[in-house]
C-alpha cells in the first residue's frame, strides 16, 4: 500500500502533466534569436551524405535529440511513457523517464517506468532521480529500466515553490559525487528550467559527472506550473527568473571547455534551435513539453512521429545549407551571438569565448 506521502506525490505528478499541457512555454525567450549561423552558398556536401550522429557519454546516437525526463509513478504515466518510447524507437532517440522516486517508495508503480524498456528493448534509456539521491537509490533507478545513463536533476527553485517541497540543499554536491564514484553508468547533472551558471557547472565537473544538461529558462517553466497547481498565476519577475537557455549553454560550454558533454535544453523547439545549440558546441539537445503535448492527443504517436520526421528533415537541410557533413564540421563554421545574450556574456567575462565563435572558419579557409 502506498503511504499518504506517495499518494500526494502521484497526484502532484498527474497535476504537472495537466499544467504543462495547459500552460505551454512560460518565461523569457530561450535566446535562440540571438544566435546566427553563417550560410554556405556553395556547400561541398550532398544531402544524402549528411550524418546526424552524435556521441553522448561515449554512447553513439543516430540523432542529437533526447526525449527529456517527464513522467512515471501514476496511472496516466504508463500510457505516456509507452507512446514516448515507441516514438523514440522509431527515430533511435535516447529517452529519459521522469523522476523515479515514486517507484522507490511504491513498487506497484514500477511498471509505469519499466514500460519504456519493454517498448524499446534496444534503446538508450536514461534513469532520473533528484538531488540528494543515495547511491543505493541510484542503483535501483538504473536497474528498474535497464538504463545506460543516469540523470540527477537539480530543481531548487521548483522545490521552493512547492509548499511540500524540499528545503534542504546542503550536501547535495557530495551526494552527487558519491553516485559518480560508485555507480558504473555515466551521470548527467541536469537543471529543469532555470539554467546552470559557469561556476556551478565546474562544481558538477569536479563531482565527476560525464555530462551537464543546462535546463535553461524559456520553455517549460516549473515555477509557473507550481503556481498553476495553487490556482494562481506567476508574478512576471518570477516568470523571468533563471538563465535563458542560450545564456546558460554558453556559460557552461565556455567553463567546462570540453571536459564533459553538454546538453542544451529548455525551450528547444525547432530544427533551427537544435542546429544553433549544436553549432555553439552542445553534444545533444533535450526536448520535453512539446512531445508531451503531442503524445497526449488521441492520435498522439502519429503526430509526434510527423513532428520528429519534419524536424530531422530540417536538421539535414540546415547542415547542407551550412556546408556541414556532420556536427563536427558545423562546429568549424562561425556562429554570431548578438543582442541581450551577447551583452550578458560580455558582462560576465565570457566575451572572448563569444568572439572566438564568431571568428571560427571552415578548415583550410
Ligand atoms: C510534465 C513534465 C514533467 C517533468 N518531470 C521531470 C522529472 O521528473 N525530472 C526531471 O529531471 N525533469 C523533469 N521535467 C523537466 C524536463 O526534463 C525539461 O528539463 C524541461 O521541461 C525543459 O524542457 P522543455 O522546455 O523542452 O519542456 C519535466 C517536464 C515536464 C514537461
Amino acid at each position: 500500500m502506498p503511504d499518504s506521502e506517495e499518494v500526494l506525490r502521484q497526484l502532484r505528478k498527474a497535476e504537472h502533466l495537466a499544467a504543462v499541457r495547459g500552460l505551454g512555454d512560460r518565461g523569457p525567450s530561450p535566446g535562440f534569436e540571438d544566435v546566427a549561423l553563417v550560410p554556405n552558398c556553395a556547400p561541398e556536401v550532398d544531402w544524402t551524405e549528411v550524418s546526424l550522429e552524435t556521441t553522448l557519454c561515449g554512447i553513439r546516437l543516430p540523432s542529437p535529440l533526447i526525449i527529456n525526463a517527464m513522467t512515471g509513478g501514476h496511472p496516466e504515466a504508463e500510457a505516456i511513457n509507452r507512446r514516448l518510447a515507441r516514438v523514440a524507437r522509431r527515430f533511435g532517440l535516447a529517452m529519459a523517464v521522469g523522476s523515479q522516486r515514486a517507484a522507490l517508495g511504491d513498487p506497484s508503480v514500477a511498471p509505469t517506468y519499466a514500460v519504456a524498456r519493454r517498448e524499446y528493448p534496444e534503446g538508450v534509456l536514461i534513469a532520473n532521480l533528484g538531488l540528494n539521491a543515495s547511491v543505493a537509490e541510484a542503483r535501483a533507478a538504473i536497474a528498474l529500466i535497464g538504463a545506460q545513463i543516469l540523470q540527477i536533476h537539480w530543481n531548487v527553485a521548483q522545490e521552493l515553490f512547492m509548499a511540500e517541497g524540499d528545503r534542504q540543499f546542503r550536501g547535495a554536491m557530495d551526494a552527487l559525487a558519491s553516485i559518480c564514484a560508485e555507480v558504473p553508468q555515466p551521470v548527467i547533472a541536469k537543471e529543469v528550467g532555470q539554467g546552470i551558471a559557469g561556476p556551478e557547472a565546474w562544481r558538477f565537473v569536479q563531482a565527476g559527472v560525464r555530462a551537464i544538461d543546462v535546463g535553461g529558462a524559456g520553455g517549460t517553466n516549473f515555477l509557473a506550473v507550481e503556481a498553476w497547481r495553487r490556482g494562481e498565476s506567476l508574478d512576471p519577475e518570477w516568470e523571468r527568473w533563471g538563465l535563458p537557455t542560450v545564456v546558460t549553454l554558453s556559460e557552461v560550454l565556455a567553463t567546462v571547455d570540453g571536459a564533459v558533454d553538454v546538453i542544451a535544453s529548455g525551450g528547444v523547439r525547432t530544427a533551427h534551435d537544435v542546429v544553433k545549440a549544436m553549432a555553439l558546441g552542445a553534444t545533444a539537445v533535450g526536448m520535453a513539453g512539446p512531445l508531451l503535448r503531442l503524445v497526449s492527443e488521441p492520435d498522439g504517436e502519429a503526430r509526434a512521429e510527423q513532428f520528429l520526421a519534419a524536424l530531422h528533415r530540417d536538421l539535414q537541410t540546415l547542415l547542407v545549407l551550412t556546408g556541414s557533413r556532420n556536427w563536427q564540421a558545423l562546429r568549424q563554421r562561425p556562429v554570431v551571438v548578438r543582442g541581450d545574450t551577447a551583452a550578458w556574456l560580455d558582462a560576465r567575462g565570457f566575451g572572448a569565448w563569444r568572439l572566438r565563435l564568431a571568428r571560427r572558419h571552415p578548415p583550410g579557409a
